[in-house]
């Protein structure tokens, strides 16, 4: 039997080549343009479980894009691993600011990353994570040392919301059993000391509509005279912070989880350096919510955000205008035990209310999830922990992250299974922005740990039933 390490060196260029012609395909799942090339990605990722040892995998058809599910059957006694992952991306947008096409992947070395990395939107979030997931398979498979069953699940609507995944989940209950949930789709602290995402936030996206006079009209005849929409809106955004960086919509705050004193002082603990973070964004001074961290504002507390605004003109040179509509796109990241439907309740409530005579305003949600937590008593996590140990040589820390994968929860309420978080991305490889990268390093440790958590997933398993 072959070890995992001289497996991986010895098929190194050929993993980083087969990730590279995945990330060819500008699966971007926003933009119907892309449509063709969302449906090869999902054709490219079936085939590539079927030649990783996969007994069978097919393209599910689902009322938007397909998913992509595929199993390895060892033995009917043995525990089931479920991995899910995303084959869509995000827009390349601004695609001027790319150091390389978005979809032309190249490596470059970084000073994070002196192994190299692959440049290419997708790469981190989530092709190149997903895959390290198929090519341990293939490991596992070639060498007989696969100790469980493997089900894998792979969406194309991530980015967008994940609505197909719900709509599958539900009429798959029995196609989709399993003992344990695994997604690498998060990050960890460095490469020197990993770590394992115990928390996601939740999300609600909403999006405002704010309507003035019923056309354009002549900022010297009318300006100053009746509302300008763009004028109210900006106000009506200012006005949900106060002072202290806390969100003003009433009941906002009331089921937030409450982290005590304790746990807040353990996960300080994590290595983390204000003036690297600083430094790496190029801003003078952080911001947010008074009475918290960094670490703590981005992770454990609730936000509010604007995505996106617009309205009048924003053409070349000037235009005297008062618009009629002004419009802006607002997320707001959960934390335990906030509702998603109800805090959209009360953000479209609040924002209707405050709304000045003159105007009309339209708060249209869009789409949200619930925050997840992982207990880090069970023995997903004891796997995920002694696989990277063994690889890493060090013990990750657990972490929450601020980000939101919002259908995890639905997993927990639908399949009954606990999630485990085995992220091998870093926060400076700008997913979702211009120059997006998954180091090589990262990769192929990840192709390595993979395994290893099958491995203690399955002791811990029978060693657990049997009591
Ligand atoms: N993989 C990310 C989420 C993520 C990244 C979590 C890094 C933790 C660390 C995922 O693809 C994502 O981008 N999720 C969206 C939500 C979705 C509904 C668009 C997000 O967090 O904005
Ligand atoms: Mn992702
Ligand atoms: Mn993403």
């Amino acid at each position: 039997m072959e070890d995992i390490s001289s497996y991986v060196q010895k098929n190194k260029e050929r993993f980083i080549g087969e990730l590279i012609e995945l990330l060819r395909i500008p699966s971007v799942s926003a933009d119907p343009a892309f449509s063709q090339d969302v449906l090869n990605t999902a054709e490219a990722v079936k085939e590539s479980l079927l030649q990783a040892g996969c007994d069978h995998a097919e393209v599910c058809d689902t009322p938007g894009y397909p998913i992509v599910y595929g199993e390895k059957t060892v033995d009917a006694a043995l525990p089931t691993v479920l991995v899910y992952g995303h084959y869509d991306v995000q827009p390349p947008d601004p695609v001027e600011l790319w150091e390389s096409g978005p979809f032309d992947p190249v490596v470059k070395t970084t000073e994070i990353h002196p192994e190299g990395a692959i440049f290419a939107r997708g790469a981190c979030d989530d092709k190149g994570q997903m895959y390290m997931h198929v090519k341990a398979l293939e490991y596992m498979v070639k060498n007989n040392t696969l100790p469980c069953n493997v089900k894998f699940m792979i969406e194309g609507e991530e980015e967008v919301g994940s609505e197909s995944l719900e709509w599958f989940i539900k009429r798959n209950q029995e196609k989709l059993k399993n003992d344990v949930i695994l997604i690498s789709d998060t990050g960890m602290i460095s490469n020197s000391q990993p770590s394992i995402t115990t928390g996601l936030r939740g999300l609600s996206y909403v999006e405002v509509e704010v309507t003035g006079p019923n056309r354009d009209l002549h900022s010297g005849l009318y300006g100053g005279a009746v509302a300008n929409p763009i004028n109210v809106l900006t106000k009506m955004i200012a006005s949900l912070h106060d002072e202290n960086n806390h969100i003003t919509v009433p009941g906002f705050y009331d089921k937030v989880e409450e982290i005590s004193a304790e746990e807040r002082a353990e996960m300080a603990k994590a290595p983390f350096s204000i003036e690297k973070y600083r430094n790496a964004l190029n801003i003078d001074e952080v911001y947010g919510e008074k009475g918290y961290t960094t670490s703590e504002r981005s992770s454990i507390r609730p936000t509010l955000d604007v995505n996106g605004i617009w309205g009048g003109y924003i053409g070349k040179g000037a235009k005297t205008v008062i618009p009629a509509k002004a419009y802006a796109k607002i997320s707001m990241r959960l934390v335990p035990d906030q509702d998603w439907v109800e805090i959209t309740e009360l953000f479209k409530k609040h924002f209707e209310s405050i709304a000045p005579q003159g105007v009309k305003v339209e708060v249209k949600p869009h789409h949200g999830g619930q925050a997840y937590v992982t207990p880090i008593d069970n023995i997903g996590y004891q796997a995920a922990s002694k696989a990277y140990n063994d690889t890493f040589g060090i013990i990750p820390i657990p972490q929450r992250s601020g980000g939101s994968i919002p259908i995890i929860s639905l997993f927990e309420k639908e399949l009954k299974s606990k999630t485990i978080l085995m992220g091998f991305g870093l926060d400076t490889d700008a997913i979702h922005s211009p120059n997006e990268h998954f180091g090589i390093f990262n990769y192929l440790k990840g192709i390595e740990t993979i395994p290893l958590f099958y491995k203690y997933f399955t002791e811990l398993y029978n060693s657990d039933s049997r009591l």
